[in-house]
């Protein structure tokens, strides 16, 4: 079956005051119909802007190359008209919902708009469609709510609205960046739960960005995880929480804290994260990698398949035998 999301050796570079930046390097992976995908990383590893580039929504200047074909149209480099129908059929839901609502106008303007204007859906229908889908994500009192404003409303509540603009163009993708990450803790649990009801019910196709493993292992069907602008490592979620292969899957794994553990300190990874365009010619991972060897060092690992997915490292698999580096 083929997939409806297939992202290959996707290349992103953003012009920088010191000439073209490369900010993905041949990022890979597919997502099917219904499936959800997590994407975890530290910050710069590059999850937002690949998120970006499959929605079309890049900074001026940004040069694409590889491919992003969804339902069996390709997209980057597409033309206008083919970025507005592929968009029609997306959704997207970021972290900050304030950044991404006009402040001066009415939460039932914001709702309606796109089928408005997009699909020439009559204001009542748009209307009762929109009170339908606020009483699906939990909004109360949603005729009250259409009449107010974004500074009327908390953070969760902003967020449920922003969920249900995404649905109300019945999309068959959602791109969540990291929907949660700014709500506290017990309305970060309620989101989660509407996004993950609404997905299995609809039978929507999810990317989940998240930095939280934990949070991607338990809404997610298989998890990819970014280094400095690559994918270096894709499994089913469960597996990938309980035997990473990449050597900074393992560390990220090692490094997350536990209720019930008894060690007092959590491992530190040594080094800092590095960005895309300041990796050498070999493994980005590399001048941490208790692993690393001659080969890391000089040649690029690719994605390969290994286990019950892929992952970039050319010691994968082997790696039980113990650091070879002291
Ligand atoms: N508008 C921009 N122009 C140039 N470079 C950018 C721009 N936005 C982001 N970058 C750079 O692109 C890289 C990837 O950024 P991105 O926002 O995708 O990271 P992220 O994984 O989403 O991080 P976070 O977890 O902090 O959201 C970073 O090195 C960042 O500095
Ligand atoms: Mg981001």
């Amino acid at each position: 079956m083929s997939a409806l999301l297939d992202v290959r050796g996707l290349d992103l570079s953003l012009p920088s005051y010191d000439g073209e930046r490369p900010i993905l390097r041949q990022v890979t992976f597919s997502i099917g119909a219904g499936e959800s995908l997590g994407l975890v990383g530290e910050s710069g590893s590059g999850k937002s802007m690949t998120v970006r580039s499959i929605a079309g929504l890049l900074p001026r200047g940004a040069r694409v190359g590889g491919s992003i074909v969804f339902d069996g149209t390709e997209l980057a480099g597409c033309s206008a008209a083919v970025r507005r129908a592929s968009r029609s059929r997306m959704a997207l839901v970021f972290q900050d919902p304030r950044a991404h609502i006009n402040p001066v106008r009415s939460i039932g303007d914001f709702l309606t708009e796109a089928l408005r204007l997009n699909r020439k859906v009559p204001r009542r229908e748009a209307e009762a469609r929109a009170l339908r889908v606020l009483d699906d994500v939990g909004v109360s009192d949603p005729a009250r709510r259409l009449r107010q404003y974004p500074h009327e409303l908390s953070g969760g509540l902003l967020q449920r609205v922003m969920i249900a603009s995404a649905l109300l163009v019945e999309p068959e993708l959602l791109l969540a960046d990291e929907p949660t990450t700014a709500l506290d803790v017990t309305t970060q649990a309620d989101v989660m739960a509407i996004i993950d009801d609404l997905r299995r019910d609809l039978g929507l196709a999810l990317l989940f960005i998240t930095h939280d493993l934990d949070l991607a292992a338990a809404v997610c069907d298989r998890t990819a995880v970014m280094y400095a602008g690559e994918v270096i490592e894709v499994q089913p979620a469960e597996e990938l929480h309980e035997h990473p292969e990449h050597p900074y899957t393992q560390a990220l794994t090692a490094a997350r804290p536990s209720l019930t553990g008894t060690s007092p300190r959590l491992p530190v990874t040594p080094g800092r994260p590095i960005a895309a365009f300041q990796v050498a010619g070999g493994c980005p991972f590399e001048p941490r990698c208790a692993f690393a060897t001659d080969r890391c060092r000089e040649e690029r690992p690719s994605l390969h398949e290994h286990g019950h997915g892929v992952v970039a490292c050319h010691h994968a698999g082997a790696l039980d035998r113990g650091p070879v580096r002291a």
